[in-house]
């Protein structure tokens, strides 16, 4: 089998991460539940994943770190914990349903108003019209850092510089890109950054979380059990506990940290070097094939995902074709980015997503050129 969907999720992990959770499960408590040696194993393990989290975010330290299961709900948590009755939001149609269900939620509700900055049919984000869609009750812009459908990578300085002119603050969903392009919280003035574990961090599924910049409050969205004030009526107002309820997943939690640890040892400018030339090489022996489109490529960057269609040819049978016939894993349809869909004439169709990760290898990629360029004659 040939593994190509590592923007969904990356089953290839890097060598200590299986091994972390295994030996987590084994020995761990509840993390902050007890003075025994389980439980503080377990809570010295999820203060060093927070303190390379932010670390690897340029975050403002272990205590601004609250862990999620994913990065849909660490989104979750930040926009409903951020957006109060009367307030407007910006964001682009990059945006993966984890932004775009929240917020369309809370307008459907009533409560708040949603502005959608379009995207262009090559993936690119006109930065004017970001700008001009600001109102003076914006609260906040949420924006992806990198479109999980083609892999363009858009400017989050630049989107937070805007926001902040307009006394707006930014989310980035940085469900494509943790662990794979560099994130500076401190330097690019990023308010809230919503990661995933189980993508570019390889860690587990059931991983996530959010980075929170000093001075801005997100209200809990869970509250419940926090381990510490049993007694208050309310759940505790300090970080990180403030946006965390219920026991931690601190099994989950230490694969995350042996993928962080890997990460930290190969170093990010490799990994993303790695995966890209990869995914060039990919790119460079399809483009060619009759019949094969290839989308995006108007971002700032990318990450590792080539997207494509076969004429006009469905994403699913392409990507079954794939599958059955060559062990190749893609994802094909609609890739929970509606808008993005839209933007690029692929609503229908869909799109076949070929996604990435440095552990994949050139053989690889030239057996998925083979298989590509066979299907597109078969389709003809
Ligand atoms: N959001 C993930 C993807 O793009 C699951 O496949």
């Amino acid at each position: 089998m040939i593994y190509f969907d590592n923007a969904a999720t990356t089953m290839l992990k890097p060598p200590g991460v299986a091994e972390a959770v295994a030996a987590a499960i084994g020995a761990f408590g509840g993390v902050g539940r007890g003075v025994h040696g389980a439980s503080l194993d377990a809570g010295m393990t999820v203060f060093q994943a927070r303190r390379k989290l932010s670390d690897l975010f340029g975050g403002p330290g272990a205590k601004r770190v609250a862990f999620a299961s994913n990065a849909t709900e660490a989104l979750n948590v930040a926009l409903f914990g951020l957006m109060q009755p009367g307030d407007h939001a910006v964001t682009t149609a990059a945006s993966h349903n984890s932004v775009l269900r929240p917020l369309f939620r809370l307008q459907d509700a009533g409560t708040a108003d949603v502005s959608v900055v379009p995207i262009g049919s090559d993936g690119s984000l006109d930065y004017g019209a970001f700008d001009a869609a600001f109102r003076p009750n914006t609260r906040l812009a949420a924006v992806t850092h990198a479109s999980n459908l083609t892999g363009d990578v858009y400017d989050i300085a630049c989107l937070a510089e805007i926001a902040h002119a307009h006394g707006a603050l930014l989310v980035v969903d940085a469900a494509q890109t943790a662990g794979v392009v560099p994130i500076d919280m401190a330097k690019d003035r990023l308010d809230v950054v919503c990661f995933t574990g189980h993508k570019s961090l390889f860690g587990p599924q059931g991983t996530g979380g959010l980075v929170v910049a000093e001075g801005v409050d997100v209200a809990p969205l869970k509250v419940g059990g926090s381990g510490t004030h049993s007694y208050d009526r309310e759940h505790p107002a300090f970080m990180p506990e403030r946006l965390e309820a219920g026991t931690l997943n601190a099994h989950g939690i230490a694969g995350l940290l042996a993928g962080l640890i890997y990460i930290e040892g190969k170093g990010i400018d490799a990994l993303r070097a790695e995966a890209l030339a990869l995914a060039t090489r990919f790119a460079d022996g399809v483009r060619a094939i009759p019949g094969v489109k290839l989308y995006g490529g108007g971002g700032a960057g990318r990450t590792g995902i080539v997207a494509l269609n076969v004429d006009d040819a469905d994403s699913s049978l392409v990507a079954d074709m794939l599958n059955v016939d060559f062990g190749i894993c893609t994802r094909a349809g609609a890739h929970c980015a509606p808008l993005m869909h839209e933007a690029l004439g692929t609503e229908t169709q869909g799109a076949v997503r070929f996604s990435f990760s440095h552990l994949n290898t050139a053989e690889e990629i030239d057996a998925g050129i083979r298989a590509v360029t066979e299907i597109a004659g078969e389709l003809r």
